[in-house]
């Protein structure tokens, strides 16, 4: 017994001088070592790391911030507290490299690249480390990775980023078939929206959208989705699907895009005004009103997201002219919803005008699970 009580002593005194940071495993579990019963007996204890999140998928179709959850914690619970470090990455969509996010050590954080000064951990409460991403982006949907490390110990947990969004085809105004892949890139960025994955114009397909002009994907393939077989798109014998062109010259060839864009944290709507305007008078009459000429990407998530439905041609941003609806009636074109285009008018043309105003909303939401 005596014998016991001086290696403990001895123990203690080595672990005293590793302070601040005692760490120690047999490689599985985490070992506490403590005076069980106060009979001076060793006992070695597992103590196990947990790292969890309660929503392991999230979607949002917002712009706005979004909370990852993530916690963790000891079992059974630690006497003293534990230097850990915290570390989140990011696999994007496309498949490319896992990066990272945010690493936390202490009270220390330091956040990566594309991330910089807009990711944090909430720490609502003990082991709380779930990710704040602020200003969300339709490129940061991905699957992200919550990792504890302590010691020689690491748990980690993955949760799916994904944002809900509307897939729309387009064409610049110059015409069709006109756009490079890097073209096509910065046509949707340009409507405030990114291109299309093979993923998303799949699920636009399964909510009936019909296309008949070729368009970018993401992956570098050119593809359109048909619902309805007929001659000039790809004819009677084939099946409804999405027709695929395969990968195609990304500098050579040259077709529309498909576009994905996000619900974003602003309203859009149709200005009322007492007469119609030309392209420049729509556009400064916007500014007249503290908001901007809306982009199409923007239009298309009005219309999708908050069910917008005017049966009025108005200007966008890229001078085209276009009008959303939901309801379908007479005079208001097909018996489907959708975006209804005029294509490119000459800017002298007088109508209405699409506007977009910013909004605040408030953190976390739109957060919704499955
Ligand atoms: C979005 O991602 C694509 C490819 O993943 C990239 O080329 C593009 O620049 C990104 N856009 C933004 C605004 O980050
Ligand atoms: C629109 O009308 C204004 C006059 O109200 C004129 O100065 C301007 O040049 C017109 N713009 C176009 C594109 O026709
Ligand atoms: C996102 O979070 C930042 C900082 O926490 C805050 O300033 C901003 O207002 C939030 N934005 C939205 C849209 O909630």
């Amino acid at each position: 017994m005596a014998k016991i009580r001086l290696l403990l002593a001895v123990l203690l005194q080595l672990f005293d001088r590793c302070q601040p940071v005692p760490r120690y495993s047999n490689g599985f579990l985490y070992h506490d070592i403590f005076n069980n019963n106060g009979n001076g007996e060793i006992s070695f204890n597992g103590v196990q790391l947990h790292v969890e999140s309660e929503q392991t998928f999230v979607f949002t179709s917002h712009g706005g911030n979004i909370t990852l959850p993530c916690r963790y914690w000891y079992e059974p619970p630690l006497s003293s507290p534990r230097r850990t470090r915290i570390k989140w990455s990011w696999q994007p969509v496309s498949g490319a490299h896992e990066t990272d996010v945010l690493v936390s050590i202490g009270n220390r954080q330091r956040t990566f690249d594309r991330f910089q000064n807009r990711v944090h951990l909430r720490e609502e409460s003990a082991g709380d480390v779930s990710l704040v991403i602020e200003g969300l982006h339709p490129n940061d949907s991905g699957r992200y990775r919550c990792e504890v490390i302590d010691g020689l110990e690491d748990e980690s947990v993955n949760i799916q980023l994904e944002l809900r969004g509307v897939v729309f085809p387009y064409q610049p105004h110059h015409g069709r078939y006109q756009l490079t892949f890097s073209m096509a890139q910065q046509a949707c960025e340009e409507q405030e929206a990114v291109m299309a994955t093979f993923e998303q114009l799949y699920a636009a397909w399964e909510e009936g959208l019909d296309w008949c002009n070729a368009g970018w994907l993401a992956d570098g393939t050119v593809q359109y989705p048909i619902t309805l077989p007929r001659v000039p798109c790809g004819g009677w014998g084939l099946a409804p699907g999405l027709r695929s062109y395969g990968p195609r010259h990304k500098h050579v060839h040259r077709y529309d895009v498909f576009c994905f864009s996000t619900s974003l944290k602003g309203k859009v709507y149709f200005l009322q005004h007492p007469h119609r305007l030309n392209f420049t008078e729509a556009a400064q009459a916007c500014v007249g009103d503290g908001a901007r000429i809306a982009k199409v990407g923007q239009l298309y998530a009005a219309w999708k997201f908050t069910g917008l439905d005017q049966c009025d041609a108005g200007w966008l941003a890229d001078g085209s002219v276009r009008y959303p609806i939901t309801n379908p009636r007479l005079n208001c074109g097909p018996m489907e919803p959708g975006v209804r285009s005029f294509g490119f008018p000459a800017p002298r043309h007088r109508h209405g005008v699409y506007c977009y105003k910013a909004e605040q909303r408030s953190r976390g939401e739109g957060v919704v699970t499955v």
